[in-house]
């Protein structure tokens, strides 16, 4: 059996050279989903929207993507119209009520584990030990049923982030361009540090980058490249897209639409594809 970690196909191509024993040139593969969280001690920044958007763009390029809000608000959960109030959530498959598999919900944006206040309760009701990777095995029995599992988490860096970076193989971190999300690049670093060090020593960053960016503004600019010092001294890489400002951002998820189908055309719908470019040039 082979396991390949975030690979957008089910039967490859069997390379050259390769060693694999193959039939008819194919060979079956067992591949893992990237799980990718999106993370921001800072309130309102963004992560929510990046994970709404990145995930319409992936879907648009063919993977299998599952969403999971793990962010007890339920913001997620509403731009995809899941029932987060009578059907099963993250917090029911957290508690071992139900497996992973039976709390997806398919709706007609994407596919979901949703999300409601119920999952504050997890800071208190778990406090022993391996209490950390409650999301990582809660996760582990559908791992082989996507291409990517992007996570929303919430504000904050308390139980609940340290279990999306614990279950994750990448993080990213959107910015606003201003001081305070300087200023948090630094303790979002250590947090990395920390969950490497404590629980996850493969966790990597994908990426941070700028949102609701406006290159015509100088204070923009120069937080530019600030930002992408502090970045390069944690090791975090800095992506060259930005992601500019636009009220359509938040139409969509008022409305509860698909962010692509809804505005295509829009200048930061656009710069939510080339971030995926990006971060898939990389090798997200
Ligand atoms: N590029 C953008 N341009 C304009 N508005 C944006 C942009 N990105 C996000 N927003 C808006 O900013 C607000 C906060 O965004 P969002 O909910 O995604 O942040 P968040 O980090 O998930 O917040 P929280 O920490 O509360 O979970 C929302 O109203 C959203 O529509
Ligand atoms: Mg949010």
């Amino acid at each position: 059996m082979i396991l390949v970690n975030g690979f957008s196909s089910r039967l490859v191509p069997n390379m050259a050279g390769s060693s694999l024993t193959t039939h008819n040139n194919l060979e079956e593969v067992f591949f893992l989903a990237k799980v990718i969280t999106v993370s921001n001690q800072k309130g309102g920044v963004g992560k929510t929207t990046t994970v709404n958007a990145l995930a319409s763009v992936f879907r648009r390029k063919g993977f299998k993507v599952l969403c999971v809000d793990f962010d007890p608000q339920g913001n997620l959960s509403f731009g995809f119209q899941a029932d987060a109030e009578m059907s099963a959530t993250i917090y029911n498959t957290l508690k071992k009520e139900i497996s992973a598999q039976f709390s997806i919900q398919h709706t007609p944006i994407g596919d979901i584990i949703p999300a409601n206040i119920l999952l504050s309760g997890i800071e208190v009701e778990f406090t022993g030990k391996g209490r950390e990777f409650l999301l990582r095995d809660a996760l582990k029995s559908i791992l082989d049923l996507y291409d990517y599992i992007f996570i929303d988490s919430p504000p904050g860096l308390g139980a609940l982030t340290v279990n999306a970076f614990a279950a994750s193989d990448s993080l990213l971190i959107p910015l606003l361009p201003d001081i305070y999300s300087l200023q948090g690049i630094a303790r979002i670093g250590d947090t990395i540090d920390r969950v490497r060090k404590s629980c996850n020593p493969k966790l990597t960053v994908g990426g941070a980058f700028l949102v609701q960016y406006n290159a015509m503004q100088n204070l923009c600019k120069q937080t530019k490249g600030a930002a992408q010092m502090i970045a390069r001294d944690y090791h975090i890489p800095f992506m060259k897209t930005t992601i500019r400002r636009s009220v359509v951002l938040a139409q969509a998820q008022t409305l509860q639409e698909d962010i692509l189908d809804y505005a295509p055309k829009n200048n930061a719908v656009l710069d939510y594809l080339a971030l995926a470019d990006e971060l898939l040039r990389r090798g997200l």
